[in-house]
C-alpha cells in the first residue's frame, strides 16, 4: 500500500510554519491545518503571501478523489509550484499557490483529471509501487505549461524511509532548467527538469552512479555541539552535478539559533537555497562557494530578508519527508 506523508503534516513543515519571529504587519492569510481547521492568521513582515498547499489523490479506475489541504502565510515572492504523476491505480497531484491580497488563499484550487490538450508526454512513475525502481514506466499527457520532472530524495546510508525516493511525472517547478540537488553524509536530493517527450526517462538517480566531481566539502546536520562539531563534521567528495559547498545557518527548534546544514550542491540550488527552508531552519543565512570546503568564505548572502526563490520549501518537504531530521 501507498502511504503518502502528509496527514499529519511532517513535522518540519510544522516547524516551518511556526517560525513566526517577527512582528506582524498587514497582510492576513487563511491557516488551515491538515485536518481541515481554519483560523485567520497575521502575517509577520518577512512573510508577506498566502499560501495553499494541496494534495490531490485520485483513484484513476474509480474517479474518487482524496484531497488534503493546508494554508498559511508564506515568503514573499514564491512562484507557484506543480507535480503531477501515477502510481499504481493513483494520480497523485501536488500543488502549492501563493498569492499576496488579504485572505486570497481561500478559494479552493480546482484540478482538472481530464487529459491535458498540447502539453508534453512525459515518463510517469513513483517509489511506493516500485514502478521507477522496476523501471515500470507509464506515460502521461501533461498540461500545456508542464515540463517532465524527475525527482530523487532520499537519506543516506538509510534508504528505506521515504516511501517516494523517486517521483517521475508532469511539473511546474521555479528555477528548474538546469539540476538542482544536494548531498552530504546524511541525505541525497535531485531535481531535473527537461522539456521534450519523454525526456526523464532512463534509470533511476542514485548516489553511487554519480562520480567524484572532484570538490570536497563538509558534511554536517545539526549545531556547533551537537552534530556539527569539529569531532562530528566530515569531509566528503562531492558528486555528479553537485560541485559547490553549501553551509547554512539558521534558527531550528530543536538545534537552536544556531543550527547548520553543510554539504554539496548545485550551482542552482545555491542560487534557490530550498534545502535551508526545506531542512525547518528559520532566519537562514546560506553560503555557497565553488573553492572546496568554502575556505575563503565572502559575507553571508540572504541573511533574514525574505528570499524571492525559496520556491519549492514546503513544497518538497510535502513531498519528500526529510529523513535526516531528529526525531521530534
Ligand atoms: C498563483 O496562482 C494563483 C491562483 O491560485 C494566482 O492568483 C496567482 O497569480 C499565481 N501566481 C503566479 C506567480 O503565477
Ligand atoms: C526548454 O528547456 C530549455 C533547456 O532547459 C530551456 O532553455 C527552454 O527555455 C525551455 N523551454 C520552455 C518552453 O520551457
Ligand atoms: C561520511 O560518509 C563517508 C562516505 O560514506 C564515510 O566514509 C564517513 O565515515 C562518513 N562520516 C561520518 C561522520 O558519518
Ligand atoms: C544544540 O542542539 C542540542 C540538541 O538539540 C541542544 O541541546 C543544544 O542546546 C544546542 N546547542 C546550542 C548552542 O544551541
Amino acid at each position: 500500500m501507498r502511504t503518502l506523508t502528509i496527514c499529519p503534516p511532517p513535522p518540519l513543515l510544522l516547524l516551518l510554519l511556526a517560525g513566526l519571529r517577527t512582528p506582524a504587519s498587514g497582510l492576513r492569510c487563511y491557516r488551515c491545518e491538515g485536518d481541515g481547521t481554519c483560523s485567520v492568521e497575521e502575517c509577520p513582515k518577512a512573510r508577506q503571501s498566502c499560501r495553499t498547499t494541496s494534495l490531490w489523490d485520485e483513484d484513476v479506475s474509480s474517479s474518487v478523489m482524496v484531497k488534503k489541504e493546508e494554508k498559511s502565510c508564506a515568503w514573499a515572492g514564491k512562484p507557484n509550484s506543480s507535480l503531477t504523476y501515477l502510481t499504481g491505480q493513483t494520480r497523485i497531484t501536488l500543488l502549492e499557490n501563493h498569492c499576496t491580497t488579504d485572505l486570497c488563499n481561500k478559494r479552493q484550487d480546482r484540478v482538472g483529471s481530464t487529459p491535458a490538450r498540447g502539453g508534453l508526454e512525459c515518463v510517469t512513475c513513483g517509489s511506493s509501487d516500485l514502478s521507477c525502481e522496476r523501471n515500470m514506466h507509464r506515460t502521461m499527457r501533461c498540461s500545456p505549461q508542464d515540463q517532465c520532472v524527475d525527482l530523487t530524495s532520499y537519506s543516506v546510508p538509510d534508504e528505506s524511509a521515504p516511501d517516494e525516493r523517486h517521483i517521475r511525472g508532469c511539473g511546474q517547478l521555479s528555477d528548474c532548467s538546469g539540476p538542482l540537488g544536494f548531498h552530504n553524509n546524511h541525505t541525497f536530493t535531485l531535481l531535473r527538469c527537461c522539456n521534450s517527450s519523454l525526456c526523464n526517462g532512463g534509470p533511476v538517480t542514485h548516489h553511487s552512479l554519480l562520480p567524484p566531481n572532484g570538490v570536497k566539502c563538509r558534511s554536517c546536520w545539526g549545531n556547533s555541539t551537537h552534530g556539527c562539531s569539529h569531532r562530528e563534521e566530515s569531509t566528503i567528495s562531492c558528486q555528479g552535478p553537485m560541485d559547490h559547498c553549501l553551509e547554512a545557518t539558521g534558527m531550528h527548534e530543536l538545534w537552536g539559533p544556531q543550527a547548520m546544514v553543510k554539504g554539496c550542491a548545485t550551482a542552482g540550488w545555491c542560487k534557490s537555497p530550498y534545502l535551508s527552508v526545506y531542512g525547518g531552519l528559520d532566519q537562514v543565512e546560506v553560503r555557497c562557494c565553488s573553492d572546496g570546503l568554502c575556505q575563503h568564505q565572502s559575507t553571508p548572502r540572504s541573511g533574514t530578508t525574505p528570499h524571492p526563490h525559496l520556491a519549492l520549501s514546503s513544497f518538497l518537504a510535502l513531498l519528500v519527508p526529510l529523513a535526516l531530521a531528529p526525531s521530534l
